[in-house]
């Protein structure tokens, strides 16, 4: 079967490898904006196009015959391009434009989630550009704010009081920024330990992958500007070193009570469901993706030992409660290398050699080829992945491999490391006796 695969990042490069395995006969297509060296050598062919070139992507979908297509980022879902291959009798893993606001609109998703009493839901209000004064006694009324911008903005519009800013003055003047070319969510700081949970999603049914920790920070212990993600790690089993099993039950319960929502007023959500949660007493949901996360698909995907063909195949049928999914009962440490000066300036063109990566896997992100060679882009350069039975082995793993790979480079040493998880569970202990 003809394949085409959407998005030239690592999460792609890990979806491109998980459909390689897949014992049905695949010819991959993949579009994608830059050259990405790994998902290229798994294609039969790739077209460069904008990524939102929805049109052209179609296009080319229906002159290559593709029967089945994944959406790496959320910007094509936000344009519209599984209605689009639909119109086509395309099969496409990844919501609707409708169902992909979950993601692409911060406000719509809040009142969502109120709405159908969801749990999980910290307290918020939605303004709009006639509504500043309003946002302003909010802000002075709650104190401890987080400011968001509705729409996308690349991970970069989210603002945290003591992160980004002090004041409730500071709050307001940014507030007012936002206003000027959006609606703005304020609602309260949530404080704790942060996981992400992702699941495949039929449109009723879930199948839910391990529980995985992003670092958002550039820097290590968690100092620096924040980032489309340094690394990321899961454990052995479905739930990290600082959750139990009740954290994990309420996640998927949320997770539950939001796809059945969202089928309750006819969007049928097919593809991956990613719940980004803050764990305190109980989850609260910081935010949703309508996608696999980058980072953590390169955790997740490597372990999925069922085809990702058959739930791809699953999910669009809406049978996936009828399919064991499945993962291998082992850690994984994620850490990606990023050109120094990496996120407020970058080093571009950049040559990076990769001398061997042995028994670590390696994905591609944003690098690109020239003669031969391989130079940084700018913006996350390489991911290395170790896997083992254990978080030790695993981190010692992905270690190996990014000391394989030589440029002008930084990557996070302490994700996943004994010390770091020993923070997160000490922090666990200390907000749980609260
Ligand atoms: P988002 O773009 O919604 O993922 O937000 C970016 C980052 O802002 C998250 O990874 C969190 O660290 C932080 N954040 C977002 N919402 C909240 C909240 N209500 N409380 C505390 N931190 C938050
Ligand atoms: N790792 C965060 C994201 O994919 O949005």
């Amino acid at each position: 079967m003809n394949v085409l695969l959407v998005g030239g990042g690592g999460r792609e490069h890990a979806i491109a490898a998980a459909i390689k395995k897949s014992r049905h006969e695949v010819l991959l297509y993949t579009a994608m904006s830059k050259k990405n060296p790994g998902i290229a050598k798994l294609s039969e062919d790739i077209l460069l196009v904008k990524e939102t070139n929805v049109d052209r992507i179609t296009a080319y979908a229906t002159e290559h015959n593709i029967e089945l297509a994944f959406i790496g980022p959320e910007a094509p879902l936000a344009a519209g391009i599984t209605d689009k291959l639909h119109t086509h009798n395309i099969d496409v893993f990844g919501p609707t434009k409708d169902a992909a606001r979950i993601e692409v609109d911060k406000a719509w998703t809040r009142n969502f989630m109120k709405k159908h009493k969801i749990k999980g839901c910290p307290r918020f209000q939605v303004f709009d550009q006639t509504q500043a004064v309003e946002a302003h006694r909010f802000i002075d009324e709650i104190e401890d704010v987080v400011i968001k911008p509705a729409g996308l903005t690349g991970g970069k519009g989210v603002r945290v009081m003591g992160d980004h800013f002090n004041t409730t003055e500071e709050a307001k003047q940014y507030t007012d920024q936002v206003l000027k070319k959006d609606r703005v969510v304020v609602e309260e700081r949530l404080i704790g330990e942060e996981f992400t949970l992702q699941a495949f999603s039929d449109g009723k049914h879930l199948a839910f992958t391990p529980a995985v920790q992003d670092h958002k920070r550039a820097y290590e212990g968690d100092k620096g500007p924040n980032t489309g993600g340094m690394g990321s790690y899961n454990d052995a089993t479905d739930i990290l070193p600082f959750m139990n099993r009740d954290d994990l039950d309420s996640a998927k319960e949320i997770m539950q009570q939001t796809i059945d929502a969202l089928n309750s007023e006819n969007m049928s959500y097919k593809g991956v469901l990613y719940g980004q949660f803050m764990l305190a007493d109980h989850p609260t949901v910081i935010e949703y993706n309508a996608r696999f996360g980058d980072p953590e698909a390169m955790n997740t995907l490597p372990l999925l030992q069922t085809d990702i063909i058959d739930v791809a195949q699953h999910v669009v049928a809406g049978t996936l409660n009828t399919l064991d999914v499945t993962f291998e009962e082992k850690a994984s440490v994620c850490k990606y290398m990023v050109p120094e000066g990496y996120p407020e300036h970058p080093l571009k063109d950049s040559e990076v050699t990769i001398t061997s990566v042995d028994d670590s896997l390696l994905f591609y992100s944003s690098v690109y080829e020239r003669d031969g060679k391989i130079y940084t882009t700018g913006s996350r350069a390489i991911a290395v992945v170790g896997i083992a039975e254990d978080l030790r082995k695993a981190e010692q793993r992905a270690e190996k491999a990014v000391n394989s790979i030589q440029g002008r480079l930084y990557s996070r040493h302490d994700i996943g490391t004994e010390q770091l998880i020993q923070q997160r569970i000490d922090h666990m202990k200390v907000l749980r006796k609260g």
